[in-house]
């Protein structure tokens, strides 16, 4: 670990750092993208909720691209700053003067290893590419102290090959090596004995610090990622609501959740105020246009809404008969029993209250059973049409 990742990392070996790339891969995916205004107000965000590395953006891609990593550089008061860079000189060249403001700036550069991408994408041979590596990794060191290097498609890479790659890496000076599921392809056992592998392989592994990158395509992004931390990964690559390349990236707030919810398990901790991942969200989604699904792990509109008679019973008895974290501890204000079809009787009394009704058991039962015809024609009950409803059986009861 270098010295600035040890300060970022606060020197705790098993401390995580999270790495944030809603602004870049993220808004690689199609529809996502942002205004130069939006993305400072993302950034900003971002480092207020103790986000460890902000990737800004691929320099190269744009002048907007450019401006936008410069801009962020030097407005972030605390995170890393990284900027994206493919293995070419021109590239490495514009990230390192995109972050020369910031007061921490990484370079990211990566190259594919696996057969499939050097045979048919890059046409280079496996010494190709290890030369390749070798330079630019050097030339990124020229530019900035931390610098960061990924392994493109990692996980269909031979490991001896990927082993010779990171080997390359570090002695180029690399500060962190990146191994990406770039595809979504990697099952969690796979991707932990990847990461064990090569850091018990790898001469000098122990001089940088090992992070996951997971896709979505298979739904295990954030199942991969805990699992590459068991395997020594100490940096997780995720972004807000998990948006990203196809079916996305792993979801920074579910991985976050999951590290806090159950470190009994999963010995690892975080600098992220969770309280603030319900806000994240939101901004996110307003500003990409992208919604986020109703029964969406912590941020979605269900994850802390319940329905079903048996559930609300519960949940009127005890908060933890079916939820395994607060909605206060992700930033949102309370649960909400929702009424429709399935909801129950002692569901509907305490809405009755909450709502300043108290009716007898005769007038409750009435209610109850013209509350359920309702909810029969309609998804959701909302609160007026319980008003309304209350409000005809008062009246029926003076005619
Ligand atoms: O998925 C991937 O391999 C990437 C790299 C650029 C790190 O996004
Ligand atoms: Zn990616």
């Amino acid at each position: 670990m270098n010295a600035q990742q040890d300060s970022a990392a606060g020197s705790d070996k098993d401390r995580v750092v999270i790495f944030d790339t809603t602004l870049r891969d993220g808004e690689q995916c199609p529809g996502a993208s942002m205004t130069f205004e939006e993305k400072l107000e993302v950034a900003e965000l971002l480092d207020t909720m103790g986000v460890d590395i902000i990737e800004a953006g691929f320099p190269i891609a744009s002048v907007g691209d450019f401006e936008s990593v410069a801009e962020i550089a030097r407005r972030t008061k605390r995170a890393v700053i990284a900027g994206l860079a493919r293995a070419i000189p021109g590239d490495i060249a514009r990230a390192g003067e995109a972050v020369r403001h910031a007061r921490r700036g990484r370079i990211h550069t990566f190259v594919s290893t696996s057969p499939i991408h050097l045979e048919h994408q890059m046409r280079k041979t496996q010494a190709e590419v290890l030369e390749i590596i070798a330079a630019t990794v050097t030339q990124a060191r020229n530019l900035v102290e931390d610098v960061e290097w990924s392994a493109m498609d990692a996980t269909r890479t031979p490991l001896d090959y990927l082993a010779r790659c990171i080997e390359v890496a570090i002695k180029a000076g690399a500060t962190t090596i990146n191994l990406p599921d770039t595809v979504g392809y990697a099952t969690p056992d796979e991707y932990r004995a990847m990461f064990r592998t090569m850091r018990e392989t790898v001469p000098n592994a122990d001089k940088a610090i090992f992070s996951v990158h997971c896709h979505n395509d298979l739904g295990l992004a954030v199942a991969n990622s805990l699992a590459g931390l068991e395997g020594g990964a100490r940096q997780i690559e995720c972004t807000i609501n998990g948006i990203g390349e196809r079916a996305g990236n792993a979801a920074l707030e579910e991985v976050v959740m999951a590290l806090s919810v159950r470190r009994d398990v999963l010995p690892y901790s975080t600098g992220i105020d969770a309280r603030m991942l319900t806000r994240a969200s939101r901004l996110v989604s307003a500003v990409t246009s992208f919604p986020v699904q109703y029964n969406k792990a912590i941020v979605g509109r269900n994850a802390f809404a319940h329905e079903s008679g048996i559930h609300q019973d519960g949940m009127l008895k005890h908060n933890q008969t079916y939820e395994i974290m607060t909605p206060e501890s992700v930033g949102v204000s309370k649960t909400s029993l929702v009424m429709g079809k399935h909801s129950g009787r002692a569901a509907f009394r305490d809405k009755l209250k909450a709502m300043g009704y108290e009716l007898g058991e005769n007038a409750l039962n009435d209610a109850f059973t013209r509350f359920k015809d309702l909810a029969d024609r309609k998804k959701v009950v909302y609160d007026e049409d319980i008003e309304a409803l209350v409000d005809q059986g008062i009246a029926a009861a003076h005619d």
